[in-house]
């Protein structure tokens, strides 16, 4: 099977453009991250668009995603380049009678206030998550497709229902615990009936996921000492991690495991603003002793599933069983500060900008 490489899943540019009455801004990226992503890296640039052909729709973005990967993906791309992402975008012109003005929808459009696009056409769906109009969230805002009802959400869902396939009564940690994917994995885990324990970067955000969110135990990480955190908070060691952070925290919760446990590997943020790759304590003994798995996985596995992630998201939503919280950041000039602000641990919950 073909490599899915962070270009092939996000980065198809889905319009092009001379010509019409809205002129877009968009971000393009002219010098490669070092460390913190900085302002001066980029480009605003604006953008005459053309008329719409037969089949196209013009979309105006509400919300902008801000996600760690973009932090770690960008050197895979030729620069200067138009900054990747997903967003929540409004129809305001179409000349396609299954995306009507007024609709809502989510693409993987980039960093941009306005886009042209063929929702139909089947190469804007290669190896990108596809446009999706959003079904009805009410009372919820539509940001939330970004969030627990997007791409973190089925993360969540899908990495953990199927990579560490938890069983009632065992017991889950994660990392990055208090963040958009983190801290739905934890929910789900609390509906599939095991103990959760949360690492994360604050005592206010522990004292969230213990009391709001419901889990059995949270750490704060830059002040505990993991091992005696482990044994205070996983009575019974550790059967599933969900690893967001990866470095020695993760090496010393995978030695802290049960034989036959399951790490979902869904992302290392603790080395995406690092230029030399940390070393780390090994773990092989602990992998074969235990019999460990450990997968990695990018959600866009579960393309063909996704509504079922949705699905099952919106419903534990609506009987109350997932809470949520987001970090809005305002203004199309701040998708910066926004991002940097997510790396360093700015954000409980889904980060999004709010381009108006
Ligand atoms: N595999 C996939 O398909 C997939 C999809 C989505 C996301 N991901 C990955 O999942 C992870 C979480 O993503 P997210 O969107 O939910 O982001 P997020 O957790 O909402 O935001 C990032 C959080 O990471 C924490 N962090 C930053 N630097 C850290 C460090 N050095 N050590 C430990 N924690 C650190 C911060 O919280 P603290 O205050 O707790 O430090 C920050 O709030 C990321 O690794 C991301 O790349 C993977």
């Amino acid at each position: 099977m073909a490599m899915i490489t962070p270009r092939l899943y996000f980065a198809k540019r889905l319009y092009s453009g001379v010509s019409s009455n809205v002129k877009a801004q968009k971000y393009v990226l002219t010098k490669y991250f070092q460390g913190e992503p900085k302002k001066s890296d980029f480009k605003i640039v604006s953008e005459e668009l053309r008329d719409l052909k037969d089949g196209e729709i013009l979309a105006e973005a509400e919300y902008l995603s801000v996600d760690p990967y973009m932090r770690a993906y960008m050197i895979g791309y030729k620069l200067p380049t138009d900054m990747i992402g997903g967003q929540v975008a409004k129809i305001i012109a179409s000349r396609n009678k299954s995306y009507t003005e007024g609709t809502y929808i989510t693409g993987s459009f980039g960093w941009r206030t306005h886009t042209i696009c063929n929702p139909d056409d089947i190469s804007n769906k290669a190896g990108l998550l596809p446009i999706t109009t959003l079904p009805d969230f009410s009372p919820h805002p539509v940001s939330l497709a970004l969030g627990v009802l997007g791409m973190p959400g089925n993360t969540a869902y899908f990495g953990l229902k199927e990579i560490c396939q938890p069983k009632s009564g065992e017991t889950i940690v994660i990392t990055g615990a208090a963040g958009a994917v983190g801290s739905h994995v934890g929910q789900i885990g609390k509906i599939m009936g095991c103990r959760v324990v949360g690492f994360a970067g604050t005592d206010e955000k522990c004292e969230y996921l213990e009391k709001e969110l419901g889990f059995d135990r949270a750490f704060n990480y830059k002040t505990v000492n993991i091992k005696a955190a482990l044994k205070e908070g996983c009575p019974n060691r550790v059967d599933c991690y969900f690893d967001n952070v990866g470095g020695e925290i993760s090496s010393t919760i995978i030695n802290y495991m049960n034989k036959y446990g399951r790490v979902a590997v869904c992302g290392s943020i603790s080395s995406y603003n690092e230029s030399q790759l940390p070393k780390v304590s090994i773990l092989q003994p602990a992998i074969v002793l235990k019999e460990l798995k450990i997968e990695g996985f990018l959600v866009n596995r579960w393309t063909d599933r996704w509504n079922e992630g949705i699905t099952a998201n919106l419903s534990w939503l609506r009987e109350g069983k997932l809470k949520y919280q987001e970090k809005i950041y305002h203004g199309f000039d701040n998708m910066v500060d926004a991002l940097v602000g997510i790396l360093r641990g700015e954000n409980t919950g889904k980060a999004v900008v709010k381009v108006k």
